[in-house]
């Protein structure tokens, strides 16, 4: 009779956590239309996810027919599952008054959100271009909100590290660099440019007034400090800044990394101490070959790895540019890729490619193209 009952308790508690596993076997198909609640595609581009009280929070460029600039602002979409999405709405507007750095018809890319603990808000970095000036600007915007889904708070921009030297530049680099000049490189991308690049040539030039800050994404670490990785230095080069502690600026220390490789797209997770980043080459809104690299120290150094992406056009990541890479919570070693199929003839088509990163046997992630999988078979 015990034994029965025990066997009973075990089935029930065996039940009760199967039923708890919000993930189910419907499909997620790359580059279709995602329908939301209301059957209306999903408008959150260059977006990420922010998983909070048990619901996935996707932030993204809301995008409409014509243009690409921001016209509506940052939308946010939620779901348990990851497959079915509400719409929330706008997290953040852009503004009517033309004076605003978010005034419509500024740029708002690649909008992340992370929650800080200690704070309780809710904090939001975003690749702001200025009205009109094309992607001169190259800022990052920052906004907060007590409620995920908004609305958030923008509280201003600004560029990499005003006048603060990186941490992995040794005192000799640093000469080495301030002894660069412009003109002795007339000519771009001749090898002796790209040398020059890699010491420091282009950061040189922005380091009073702090480095661009283009293509971006945010990461939180086990010890919850976060970091800023953004596309410096005419996209060249990939900066890693540590956040400070309210997750509203930067701290002041911060890396260069992977110099003059010419990266866009950071899309970055963390699977048994190492660091692994995926992004992309530099051809605006065409597809390119993935990059990827590994790293033991967030600062730094990172190692190349080949492109992650295997078969058919997988020197065009399947028609996509990184995004984003969604650790899957209560599945072990679970991670989504996500990428844009951007469409900027008309871009609130833009589609979404989402992947199950898989591992070889000596644990590098790599990429295969899955028109159709679900999370619950993928991940048992
Ligand atoms: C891409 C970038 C996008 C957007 C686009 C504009 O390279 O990844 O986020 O900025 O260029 O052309």
């Amino acid at each position: 009779m015990r034994t029965l009952a025990k066997l009973f308790f075990a089935a029930a508690a065996f039940a009760a956590v199967a039923c708890s596993s919000p993930y189910t076997d419907a499909p997620i198909r790359s580059l279709e239309v995602w329908p939301d609640q209301d059957g209306v595609h999903i408008n959150a581009h260059g977006g990420g996810i922010l998983y909070y009280d048990n619901t996935f929070y996707w932030f993204g460029e809301h995008k409409g027919e014509r243009s690409n600039n921001a016209l509506v602002g940052v939308t946010c979409y939620s779901s348990k599952d990851l497959v079915n999405w509400t719409n929330e709405g706008v997290a953040l507007s852009v503004e009517e008054d033309p004076a605003s750095e978010i005034t419509r018809g500024s740029i708002m890319e690649r909008p992340k959100v992370i929650y800080n603990k200690a704070t309780g808000k809710f904090v939001m970095w975003f690749h702001l271009e200025l009205r009109g000036q094309g992607y001169n600007a190259a800022r990052s915007g920052i906004a907060i909100s007590d409620n995920v889904t908004g609305p958030y708070k923008y509280l201003g921009s600004t560029r990499g590290n005003p006048g603060i030297y990186p941490v992995n530049m040794t005192q000799q680099e640093i000469d080495e660099m301030n002894a660069l000049n412009r003109e002795d490189y007339p000519q771009s991308w001749t090898p002796e440019w790209v040398e020059a690049v890699k010491k420091g040539l282009l950061f040189k030039q922005d380091f009073q007034a702090g480095q661009m800050s283009r293509d971006q994404t945010l990461y939180v670490d086990d010890d919850g400090k976060a970091y800023h990785i953004y596309s410096a230095e005419d996209n060249l080069t990939l900066n890693i800044a540590e956040l400070t502690d309210d997750y509203t600026a930067h701290s002041g220390r911060y890396a260069r990394i992977i110099p003059a490789g010419h990266n866009e797209a950071p899309a970055i997770f963390k699977k048994d101490g190492v660091y692994w980043m995926i992004t992309s080459g530099c051809t605006g809104w065409d597809p390119n070959a993935a990059r990827m690299f590994s790293a033991t120290d967030i600062f730094g150094p990172w190692t190349q790895h080949p492109n992650p992406c295997t078969g058919e056009d997988a020197d065009l990541t399947y028609h996509g540019q990184s995004t984003f890479i969604l650790p899957v919570p209560g599945k072990k070693d679970a991670f989504i890729f996500m990428a844009d199929n951007w469409r900027p003839r008309n871009p609130i088509d833009g589609r979404y490619i989402w992947l199950p990163i898989l591992f070889k046997d000596d644990g590098t992630p790599y990429l295969e193209f899955l028109p159709e999988w679900n999370i619950k078979d993928q991940w048992k």
